[in-house]
């Protein structure tokens, strides 16, 4: 019998069909690996972020003993939501407008222990000379109607590869605990299928938001009072000080 070597030869036909039908699964291969190629930018941005918030926390650790980052999240965005958000907002579909037109195909979010971390975070960040802020959203000086706070950053980081440079676009938000806290729960009731009053549980939600606004501005200035309440360090205070800085882990 004689041995089958062109896959093709399944589908039957003549020698122009397989040429097309190669020529399309080419096309269809090469615009699904550039669309690889870029999901790889942006992981390798977010992994370049994550280092910066990183350092940035282990050297705050080191002066002053105290965390102001909580936890880090990262995301790349489904294949889903990014069809799904070009679709909505009647954008083309393709590698070169998901490149253009989205900003938050790379996330970054960061917990935040207070409030005024948050803002030495970004502030922290943003001036590094690589980094360039592309827009800034202050929802914790102006929440949205809703409640939601956190504090929203667009912006572009060099990825250094053998060849070449790209910039690339990653959404940071920064939020405190209870910020995360209250907008993962909102999050999760929003998508619920049925909800009988919806205005009801808006103004419920807003309710917690003003709590945890409340709370967040407590819980700052608790810390604040006992930072204020420490007496003068002694010289064998200043010495244990010295030797608790080598219990932090310096990402070793
Ligand atoms: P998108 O087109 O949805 O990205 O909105 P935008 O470009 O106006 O950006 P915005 O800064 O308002 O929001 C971006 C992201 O912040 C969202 O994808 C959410 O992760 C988060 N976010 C914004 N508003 C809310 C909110 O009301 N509730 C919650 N839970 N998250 C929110
Ligand atoms: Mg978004």
């Amino acid at each position: 019998m004689e041995e089958n070597n062109n896959a093709l030869d399944i589908f039957g036909g003549n020698d122009a069909m397989k040429e097309t039908i190669m020529a399309h699964a080419n096309e269809l291969l090469d615009t699904m690996l550039d669309f690889k190629e870029l999901m790889f930018y942006y992981t390798s941005a977010i992994r370049e972020i994550r280092t910066k918030l990183e350092i940035l926390d282990t050297e705050f650790e080191l002066k002053y003993q105290r965390n102001p980052i909580s936890s880090i999240q990262t995301r790349l965005k489904s294949k889903l939501s990014i069809l799904e958000k070009l679709q909505r907002k009647g954008l083309e579909i393709s590698t070169e407008s998901v490149e253009k037109n989205l900003n938050d195909i790379a996330g970054v979010r960061v917990i935040c222990s207070y409030v005024d971390d948050i803002y030495s975070i970004a502030e922290a960040l943003i001036r590094q000379s690589d980094i360039e802020l592309i827009e800034k959203k202050d929802y914790i000086s102006n929440p949205k109607p809703n409640g939601y706070r956190s504090l929203h950053l667009i912006v572009s980081v060099p990825v250094y590869f053998a060849e070449s440079t790209r910039r690339v676009k990653a959404e940071i938000q920064i939020r405190t605990i209870a910020m995360d806290f209250w907008a993962s729960l909102e999050h999760q009731i929003k998508y619920k299928k049925q909800i009988n009053d919806p205005q009801n549980i808006a103004d419920q939600l807003k309710k917690c938001a003003d709590i945890i606004t409340y709370t967040d501005i407590l819980m700052q200035n608790i810390r604040q009072q006992i930072d204020d309440q420490q007496p003068e360090k002694t010289e064998l205070d200043k010495i244990y000080d010295k030797l608790k800085k080598f219990d932090v882990t310096i990402g070793e």
